[in-house]
């Protein structure tokens, strides 16, 4: 059986249906996904009732898994280290102990790394039965509607991303000093292209985005939150509504997301499994 892909009815994003590793796991498939994924941004693999060795083979059709960022490893899976957990019972172990906000904002996924994951891709392990979707922008629709005098004014210029922006209303997990110290601190094009397509999208990341490089940070907050405004117009967003044993995969480079923060209304832990691909140094 070959598998078939079907743009969700909003405005980007696809379901694929009828993928099964052992019966039509071949190069083909694989290509076809990896195609899809480009394509629609955001992709949906549903029924994927599998294990973790598993959810690490399905990750490698898109590319290699990347470690989590020392800070996580407190959320790595013990049998896959590579495999981090994200759980609504999770706390600021490190901090103040209480419940901590996981994705809970727009973001773009460790983008003060040089070169962040190309993509990340989640697994529904257990899921509430009302709330928890994780919602998207497409930030390559969002460029192609700036106007475009919006276009020439964010040509070449480049955002400092670190790992916590003194600007951003949530806030990341506590870290021991040792992995403060060997924090990353990036500069990347706002107008950035897509290596496979080469169209261009807006990279913004509002939790780690602090100035623009050349520009005083007042200046350049308004202009970053100016952007940030239009990329989370509805027109530009898909709200993902989680079925158990989805495998939900997105393109870091031409998206944000966020989990929506709605866990007041969670009446059992959402648990997922998380894997991130090796990307290239953003242009
Ligand atoms: C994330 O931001 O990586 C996770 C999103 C989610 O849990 O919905």
């Amino acid at each position: 059986m070959s598998i078939s892909i079907r743009p969700f009815d909003g405005n980007f994003g696809a379901e694929v249906i009828g993928f099964d590793f052992e019966t039509n796991g071949n190069e083909d498939t694989f290509q076809l996904l990896r195609d899809a994924w480009v394509e629609h941004a955001v992709i949906c693999i549903r029924h994927q009732k599998i294990e973790p060795e598993f959810f690490l083979k399905l990750a490698k059709i898109f590319g290699e898994p990347i470690p989590q960022l020392i800070n996580h490893k407190a959320f790595a899976l013990p049998s896959h280290p590579v495999i981090s957990v994200l759980s609504s019972g999770h706390v600021d172990t490190l901090g103040s102990g209480k419940p901590i906000n996981r994705g809970g904002s727009w973001h773009s996924d460790h983008s003060n790394t040089p070169q962040p994951p190309s993509g990340t891709i989640l697994h529904a392990l257990q899921l509430p039965s009302q709330g928890g979707n994780t919602r998207f922008t497409n930030q390559t629709l969002a460029y192609e509607n700036l106007s475009s005098d919006m276009k020439k004014k964010i040509e070449g210029l480049k955002a400092k991303h670190v790992y916590q922006s003194k600007y951003s209303t949530r806030k990341m997990p506590t870290r021991s000093k040792v992995d403060e110290a060997i924090s990353p601190t990036s500069f990347h094009p706002i107008a950035r292209t897509h290596p496979v397509t080469g169209r261009k999208a807006i990279y913004l990341n509002p939790v780690r985005t602090e100035t623009i490089e050349g520009m005083n940070e007042t200046d350049a907050q308004v202009l970053l939150d100016e952007l940030l405004a239009h990329s989370a117009q509805d027109e530009f967003q898909y709200s993902h509504e989680w079925k158990s044993d989805d495998v939900l995969l997105w393109d870091n480079r031409q998206t944000m997301h966020m989990a929506a923060a709605d866990s007041h209304l969670y009446d059992r832990e959402r648990r997922m499994h998380r894997l991130m691909i090796k990307g290239d140094t953003p242009f």
